[in-house]
């Protein structure tokens, strides 16, 4: 990783820190993924060769920056769904910034919405990192989306782990993917697809 994006990254830390602590009002926060999860989400992109990479749930682009870096070493791409106007502009700032905004599509809109046009088998890695009470209801389309031998990671597994336990049991219940929760972060849980 090169200077600009550590140091990008380093100031984004801060920032969601001290937004975050200064405002109340959910939208206004950036919710970041932490450190220790940007290291994990590399590891698992360049691991298992990732290139067609979703993210639900974009904020201002910490995440995004972290994975687009590590597919940016496979010649990979990652699509990226953000609902909020204010966020996507803090997003597009960032990822001018990094310098690889070549290798990022924001996706502007509604998630819920915009998984059903996406075809399928589409993606080999999905990071969802959004409205956690969605997500038993995209659960269907995140199916879909991911092809088979893919990785869905989503984060907020220990963190928010009664909001999270109907997802997780939705997914583990699925006799095609095989499931772990790693206490990394905010906890991040883990499926991949069998086949592939
Ligand atoms: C936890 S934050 C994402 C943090 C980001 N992954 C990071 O670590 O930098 C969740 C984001 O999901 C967005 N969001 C919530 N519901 C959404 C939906 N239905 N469609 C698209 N984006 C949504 C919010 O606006 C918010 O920016």
């Amino acid at each position: 990783m090169n200077k600009t994006l550590q140091d990008l990254l380093a100031e984004l830390e801060q920032f969601g820190a001290a937004n975050d602590a200064a405002n109340a009002e959910r939208a206004r926060r950036m919710l970041n993924i932490t450190r220790d999860t940007g290291e994990l989400l590399a590891v698992l992109v360049r691991a298992t060769g990732a290139r067609r990479i979703l993210e639900i749930g974009t904020s201002n682009g910490y995440s995004t920056l972290w994975l687009a870096a590590a597919a940016r070493a496979l010649d990979g791409h990652v699509s990226t769904v953000e609902m909020s106007d204010y966020k996507l502009t803090l997003a597009a700032q960032n990822f001018a910034r990094a310098g690889i905004a070549d290798y990022i599509t924001q996706v502007p809109g509604d998630a819920g919405q915009l998984l059903d046009s996406m075809p399928a088998a589409s993606f080999d890695l999905v990071f969802l990192d959004s409205e956690r009470a969605e997500y038993p209801g995209w659960w269907p389309n995140l199916r879909r989306l991911l092809r088979r031998g893919g990785l869905l990671v989503v984060d907020n597994a220990l963190s928010h782990a009664a909001e999270m336990a109907p997802f997780i049991a939705l997914v583990a219940a699925d006799p095609e993917f095989t499931c772990c929760t790693v206490p990394v972060g905010n906890g991040e849980f883990l499926a991949t697809r069998a086949g592939g």
